[in-house]
């Protein structure tokens, strides 16, 4: 991502923090700060931005040294609301300011174009509330009206869905033409994938978890992705993911477990491109 203006980039490994809260969220965060990671992935809609903030403060790392994700709810797009909520997340998260802030869905609650709250979403950096912005759950359709607002550089990353199973190569291959990162999440299928057959015997030969495999599939094609876990002993197998590099055949072979198998699939998604 060298064409983006300052040092700090976002790490390939974050931490997810969907379904975490209160005490459990707090702790899962503190957790993996301590283990190692420097990137955390939180939203509006998983009322846990005050217990990340917390864990932050109380582990003492440097702001300098982290990189933290926050993401606009779909009832929030509006210019009425969008800036507030940004506001609001900052305080919860007892930040000036995030490293990244997305637009969650590409689905507006209140109807608001898309073009209109991008340029929210712009006028938020400008504003210094982020330092940069992105989208999440982009389709090719939704990234081709975003890129008559914005330009592909400005775009950080499209965080969508990516496992074993859901392999999503058409809006990659889109993405990678157009110079726009992915973040892969739900990278277990929320632990479906591990128990695959194929995943366990290259888990096998490498001597390692079949966790660490799938986080090295995500790394080997180029993409971030942000695991989520409440477990010291799994946050540490899933961080140790960095160092497992995975042959061509081996990625290959994970490829072909695709199945189209969608987790993330509410009402107001769009249809994923096939
Ligand atoms: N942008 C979006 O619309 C969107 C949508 C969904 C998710 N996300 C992001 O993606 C993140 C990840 O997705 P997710 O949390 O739904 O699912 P996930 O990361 O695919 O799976 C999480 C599940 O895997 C288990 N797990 C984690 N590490 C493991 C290991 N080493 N061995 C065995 N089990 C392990 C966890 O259990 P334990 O807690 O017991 O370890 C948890 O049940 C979210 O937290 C969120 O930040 C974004």
């Amino acid at each position: 991502m060298s064409q983006h203006d300052t040092q700090r980039e976002m790490p390939t490994l974050g931490m997810g923090t969907f379904r975490l809260k209160g005490e459990v969220a707090y702790e899962s965060v503190k957790m993996a700060l301590d283990v190692g990671y420097r990137h955390i992935d939180t939203a509006q809609i998983y009322d846990n931005e005050a217990e990340v903030g917390k864990a932050i403060a109380d582990s003492g790392i440097a702001r300098e040294e982290l990189f933290v994700t926050t993401k606009v709810w779909n009832s929030k797009l509006s210019p009425a609301l969008f800036m507030d909520s940004v506001h609001e997340s900052l305080e919860k998260l007892g930040l000036k300011q995030v490293d990244l802030l997305l637009i969650h869905w590409p689905s507006p609650e209140e109807g608001t174009e898309m073009a209109v709250y991008l340029k929210e979403l712009k006028r938020a950096k400008e504003l210094g509330l982020t330092r940069y912005i992105g989208v999440s759950n982009f389709t090719i359709a939704n990234l081709k009206e975003a890129l008559e607002v914005l330009t592909a550089d400005e775009i950080y990353t499209n965080q969508v869905e990516v496992h074993p199973y859901l392999t999503n190569q058409k809006l990659r291959e889109f993405c990678q033409q157009q110079g726009i990162h992915i973040t892969g999440y739900m990278p277990f299928a929320v632990g479906k994938v591990l128990s695959d057959d194929t995943i366990i015997k290259i888990a096998n030969q490498h001597q390692r978890s079949p966790a660490e495999v799938v986080l090295a599939w995500e790394f080997a094609q180029g993409m971030a992705t942000i695991p989520s876990s409440t477990k010291r002993k799994n946050l540490e197998s899933n961080f140790a993911s960095l160092d497992l590099n995975l042959s061509d055949e081996e990625v290959q072979a994970i490829n072909k477990l695709d199945c189209s198998d969608r987790q993330a699939n509410p009402g107001f998604s769009p249809e994923w491109d096939q």
